[in-house]
């Protein structure tokens, strides 16, 4: 699997430590960043996990982009992306090339506080703004519909009466850390059937 990143990289870390505490069958075989300065490259190359800067900035369009990074993936036999913290929107063609296996961590209970300009801290100064009792984390599948494919799990977090988009943020983020390793489990498993939006921990026979 490859894991894309533009900053902190804390969600990497939590995939990296969920992996060898639950034996996940899966392996980080690639660190992807829109952003050469980000603190995530670093926590990669500390475990040893190769890295790539793909910036659109440095391609001429958006097609050679997806092509170049489309290329690196397919070398590595990638064939699961995690979004841990990625901030770029991804080209259709990185989409339809890996339809189904590309998940995404979202910092709200989609599909609140989702969409376009929805990421990090704004998430946070909204869900506080609506004066929402309620936030948490979601990981879903990554469609063409930003932050709107189906959701693989979530857990909810209290909005406290003092809280800051900071406080808010750090209680979601625990959350975030033993949310997605548990779906990246689920995804490796191919423990989940899938039907529209709605996804369910499929029936065994056994
Ligand atoms: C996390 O809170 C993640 O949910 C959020 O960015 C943060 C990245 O932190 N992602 C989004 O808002 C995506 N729309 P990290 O770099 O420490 O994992």
């Amino acid at each position: 699997m490859a894991v894309f990143v533009s900053g902190r990289g804390s969600n990497l870390q939590a995939l990296i430590e969920g992996i060898a505490e639950h034996g996940i069958p899966a392996e980080i075989a690639l660190v992807v960043s829109n952003k050469p300065e980000a603190l995530a490259l670093e926590r990669a190359e500390r475990h040893g996990i190769p890295t790539a800067v793909f910036s659109p900035a440095d391609f001429a369009d958006q097609d050679a982009f997806a092509d170049a990074l489309l290329k690196r993936l397919y070398e590595t036999e990638i064939d699961l992306i995690c979004l841990a913290g990625f901030t770029l929107i991804l080209p259709y063609r990185l989409l339809a090339a890996f339809p189904q296996r590309i998940i995404n961590i979202h910092p709200s209970l989609l599909p609140a506080f989702g969409g376009k300009g929805m990421y990090g801290m704004h998430v946070h100064r909204a869900v506080l703004a609506s004066g929402a009792k309620y936030s948490g984390a979601t990981v879903h599948i990554v469609t063409e519909e930003i932050d709107g494919g189906p959701i693989i799990c979530q857990e909810v977090v209290p909005v406290e009466d003092d809280d800051t988009p900071e406080t808010l943020a750090q209680r979601v983020l625990e959350v975030e850390h033993r949310l997605y390793p548990r779906a990246l489990q689920l995804m490796v498993e191919d423990a989940l059937e899938i039907n529209g939006l709605r996804t369910r921990i499929k029936q065994r026979a056994d």
